[in-house]
């Protein structure tokens, strides 16, 4: 379901696409149309998910099963939608989100090779079925997104096979579903895709109490 009070606009896409920037300059503008914005990321963004997240992305867990990385990812959510993004919405806020359950979906289902429908059922449980208005995919090729070898954490030093399987899930699922995604090419300007972005939220405001 999609609140029916507030706005949530997510981010997604692979490493190093420039989500963390974006939303950023997406909840300046926002504020500065008078908006409330709550800006928030998975995993770790209350105090359990940090303890989480250490254990999600921590390169000294070593191996850990692909059930059970869904299971956490999906634990992180649960606490972060009923702590933060759920009060948020309920008093008419915007809730930016840095990554949410499309990121599950393409890690841990196309990326682990797990069933899809399996890891979202576990997420749709995990949120209550709380749905973006919109998702942002900031799309690059795996190649110029991941960082140097040396300082990756347990998902980056995925092979590139794995996170080219998470680019097609992220594009399959906006090419489903286009009226909930936007789907932007990563290389173009910060400044650039900052306007796409404010092009496609500003009508989505009118729900939104200011
Ligand atoms: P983070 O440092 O927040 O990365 P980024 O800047 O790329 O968003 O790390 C989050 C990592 O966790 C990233 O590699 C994607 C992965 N991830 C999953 O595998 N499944 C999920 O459900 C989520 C939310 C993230």
């Amino acid at each position: 379901m999609h609140s029916a009070t507030g706005l949530l606009v997510c981010f997604e896409g692979g490493e190093g696409s420039g989500k963390s920037t974006q939303s950023r300059l997406l909840r300046s503008w926002l504020e500065e149309q008078g908006h409330t914005v709550v800006l928030t990321f998975e995993p770790g963004d209350t105090p359990v998910g940090r303890r989480l997240r250490e254990i999600l992305l921590g390169p000294e867990t070593g191996e850990l099963s692909p059930r059970a990385e869904a299971l956490i990812y999906a634990a992180d959510r649960a606490e972060h939608v009923d702590r933060l993004v759920r009060p948020a919405l309920e008093r008419g806020e915007v809730v930016v989100m840095d990554r949410y359950v499309d990121s599950s979906l393409a890690y841990q289902g196309a990326g682990r090779e797990l069933d899809v429908a399996d890891v979202e059922r576990v997420s749709r449980w995990a949120t209550g079925d709380l749905r973006p208005h919109l998702t942002v995919v900031l799309d690059l090729e795996p190649e110029q997104g991941l960082g140097r070898f040396e300082g990756r954490d347990r998902m980056e030093g995925e092979s590139l096979a794995f996170h080219r399987r998470v680019r097609e899930a992220f594009l399959r699922m906006a090419e489903a579903d286009p009226d909930h995604y936007l789907v932007l090419d990563a290389r173009t300007s910060v400044d650039e895709t900052a306007a796409a972005v404010r092009a496609r939220v500003a009508p989505l405001l009118g729900q939104v109490a200011s």
